[in-house]
């Protein structure tokens, strides 16, 4: 019955999305529900709430124009306010034009993977990567991701060099590389790439002609003092072909409100990108509370500082536990996952191997972690545990894969 295209997607959700929602559908509480699973398998801010509480109490009832259809864009109000916030720190301000919202950084990623690229074409991207990449890019535009692979062995340092190899690898297979994407802070790995990097990634895709994406959506979640370079600084001479891509998702702890956004100079997209946001136009209730939450500074800078002191609490909780149980991993400034290495506790050093260890912590652990297969790295034996959550949730994870890694 399905069609070709309806077919590509008939396989259902991959494994990830399905361990989250039966880990999500029997949630560990200390008394309520002991035996119940630790999910650290989303990249999800559970260390919010309390502050979003506040806002969502104190915000005005929705006024009627909103119960209205409205820009496809969204409205003009949201675009400003988060053209006003998205401006601080830039060298110069963005236009509220040159915004545009839909449901979530992925819809956007669709969107411009449907209007940037012809089915077939490549997209590079340094692995490990965010495993939803594949879906953004594959199930509706049929874009190819290109991974460059990064190796553990040198702390997944990212060069040009790696992109230059990679694109020849691709090109050699018979692939048009048409864009780069890149997202810093970078999920898995937690890191902030130096300005130096960002600048040469930008001179390599101008050299190769390439459309740069860059996802920065993690980028309020840097919790150390390292130096944050954001890209709209530096892509003078490049601006129309670099695409911006926020969300709420992350830095705002709101993957439930679907609400992501993109900023971009490239006025054919702008002219094109409402025909298909009309698919997927963010909800006029949540523009609403985006809305109040981006004017009302206060509110914001605090839930910013609070976000940041929070995770890297966490960070070094969850850091101290794994040091006690002698657990390898990269270090992060950003992001709330922490990627770590199991390869020693593999029966075999494979594929095979890190899949197994997957099921061992899911099944008899009740822990969810991802598999690094999920993120093409390149080394079997990693995976990403996600740790925006309370000491107390933390301290029971850490104990989990204790005894599992330890049972033998
Ligand atoms: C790097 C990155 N980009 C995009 C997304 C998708 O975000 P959204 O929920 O806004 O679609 C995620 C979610 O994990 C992510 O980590």
């Amino acid at each position: 019955m399905l069609s070709n295209r309806g077919r590509k997607n008939s396989a259902g959700s991959n494994p990830l999305v399905t361990s989250h929602f039966t880990a999500e559908a029997d949630p560990w509480h200390p008394q309520r529900n002991p035996e119940g699973y630790i999910n650290m398998g989303t990249a999800e801010n559970g260390l919010l709430y309390d502050l979003l509480k506040v806002k969502f109490d104190r915000t005005a009832a929705i006024p009627e124009q909103l119960t209205h259809y409205t820009d496809m864009r969204g409205n003009h109000e949201l675009r400003k306010a988060f053209a006003e916030f998205y401006s601080r720190g830039l060298n110069s301000r963005i236009d509220a034009d040159r915004v545009v919202f839909s449901t979530g950084s992925s819809a956007i990623l669709d969107q411009l993977a449907h209007l940037l690229f012809e089915p077939g074409d490549g997209i590079l991207i340094p692995a490990p990567y965010y495993a939803g990449f594949d879906h953004d890019f594959r199930a509706r535009a049929d874009v190819t991701p290109v991974p460059a692979y990064l190796s553990g062995a040198d702390g997944y340092k990212l060069t040009v060099e790696i992109l230059d190899e990679n694109l020849s690898r691709a090109s050699e297979d018979g692939i048009h590389v048409k864009g780069i994407l890149i997202t810093n802070p970078n999920n898995p790995l937690g890191d902030v790439y130096p300005p130096s990097l960002v600048l040469d990634i930008i001179e390599f895709a101008k050299s190769r002609q390439l459309i740069v994406i860059w996802d920065e959506i993690y980028r309020h979640s840097i919790f150390s003092d390292v130096p944050f370079t954001p890209i709209l600084n530096l892509i003078e001479g490049y601006e129309e072909h670099v695409y911006v891509v926020y969300g709420f998702a992350k830095d705002f702890g709101l993957s439930g409100f679907k609400a992501g956004a993109l900023i971009t100079a490239n006025n054919d997209v702008l002219k094109a990108i409402p025909q298909l946001t009309y698919f997927a136009c963010l909800s006029t209730s949540v523009q609403h509370l985006l809305h109040e939450m981006l004017t009302d500074y206060n509110w914001l800078q605090n839930l910013q500082e609070e976000n940041r002191r929070r995770i890297a609490q966490a960070y070094h909780t969850f850091t101290g536990l794994l040091d006690e149980f002698g657990i390898p991993y990269h270090p992060a400034n950003a992001g709330f996952f922490l990627w770590i290495n199991l390869r020693s506790r593999l029966e075999s050093s494979n594929r095979e191997g890190e899949m197994q260890l997957f099921r061992k912590l899911f099944d008899t652990g009740k822990i969810n972690l991802s598999p690094g297969a999920g993120f093409h790295s390149l080394e079997a034996g990693w995976y990403r545990a996600c740790y925006a959550r309370s000491d107390e949730y933390l301290a029971e994870a850490a104990s989990r894969i204790g005894s599992v890694i330890n049972s033998g």
